[in-house]
């Protein structure tokens, strides 16, 4: 008794020390260090296995609808109890009153132990012991959204983060040529298809992930043929695409892996 009164103290604290981790400024005070590392390092799709099982309570589609719990689509960085008309437990409509957001510490505390980390909440829940598995979460669920919460360590790409190889683009010219430059125009500046380049291509894509880019295209196009492009060759085109609007080429390949791709945010 002694012992779960002790944990619940500790809990409250704990609560009351993330919460005044922001900064006077309002701009919520960086992460953690050794949890933003974790996330960093986060295995998506052993974190999509593990939100499974929040599914019985929780739908996480984007405009997915309340079950027992609210949608957590789009929830890290997300203001506390933001679902209009779903009835809160009085300390989570609180803590949304009072202006929290869900910051990563705070999943990561509520993950581990809901009920001693915001004491009297209505979700049933034991928690995850293994911080491990709460990094693994939290990172896959930070990426169901269209424009995933900054984080350091998950550094938002700009044209001085490579994310592909010069090699890669230079054969993603010819591809392009072969494949898209009948539409697209021979540079890909447009001609009777929008173009892939300059500012609206950038204000449609800006924000967006890599990775929703990648599978749009091979979704999508050549719109006359969609879906027949193979993957290598998708790659190449988009990186002479990012060649095309201001990304340098790097160290680093671009690679057909939806985990990496999904951790690499387009900022124009
Ligand atoms: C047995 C049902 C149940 C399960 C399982 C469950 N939750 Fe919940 N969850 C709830 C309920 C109920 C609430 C509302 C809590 C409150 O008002 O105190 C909630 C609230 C939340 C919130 C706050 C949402 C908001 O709008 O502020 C988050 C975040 C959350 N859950 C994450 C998870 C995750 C991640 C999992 C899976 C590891 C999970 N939950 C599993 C029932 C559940
Ligand atoms: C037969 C003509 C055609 C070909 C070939 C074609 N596209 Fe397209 N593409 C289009 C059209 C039309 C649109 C606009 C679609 C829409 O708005 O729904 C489009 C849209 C796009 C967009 C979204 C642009 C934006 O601003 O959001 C991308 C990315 C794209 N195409 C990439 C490619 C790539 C890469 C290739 C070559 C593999 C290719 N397309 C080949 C016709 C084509």
């Amino acid at each position: 008794m002694a012992a779960a009164r002790t944990r619940i103290a500790i809990g409250i604290i704990a609560l009351a020390a993330i919460l005044a981790a922001r900064s006077t400024s309002g701009q919520p005070a960086p992460p953690d260090p050794a949890l933003a590392a974790r996330i960093a390092a986060a295995d998506l799709a052993a974190g999509e296995v593990l939100a499974s099982q929040c599914t019985i309570c929780h739908t996480l589609t984007a405009g997915g609808p309340t079950l027992i719990g609210p949608n957590l689509y789009d929830i890290v960085g997300a203001p506390i109890a933001r679902t209009a008309g779903y009835a809160y437990s009085p300390p989570m409509a609180s803590l949304g009153a009072a202006g929290g957001t869900w910051t990563v510490e705070l999943l990561d505390a509520f993950l581990a132990s809901p009920a001693t980390t915001v004491v009297g909440t209505r979700m049933g829940f034991g928690g995850l012991a293994s911080e491990t598995d709460r990094a693994n979460l939290i990172g896959w669920l930070r990426t169901q959204s269209v424009a995933p919460a900054e984080m350091p360590g998950l550094a938002a790409v700009d044209p001085t983060t490579p994310v592909y190889e010069a090699y890669q683009a230079d054969r993603g010219r010819n591809y392009y040529g072969d494949s898209c430059g009948l539409c697209h125009g021979p540079t890909a500046g447009g001609d009777t298809a929008p173009p892939l380049k300059g500012p609206v291509f950038q204000a449609n894509w800006n924000g967006r992930t890599v990775w929703e880019l990648f599978n749009y295209t091979r979704r999508n196009m050549p719109a006359d043929a969609p879906g027949g492009l193979e993957d290598e060759r998708i790659a190449r085109i988009l990186a002479y695409i990012l060649q095309e609007n201001g990304y340098e080429a790097g160290p680093m390949p671009f690679r057909v892996d939806r985990a990496s791709l999904e951790q690499l945010i387009l900022r124009f």
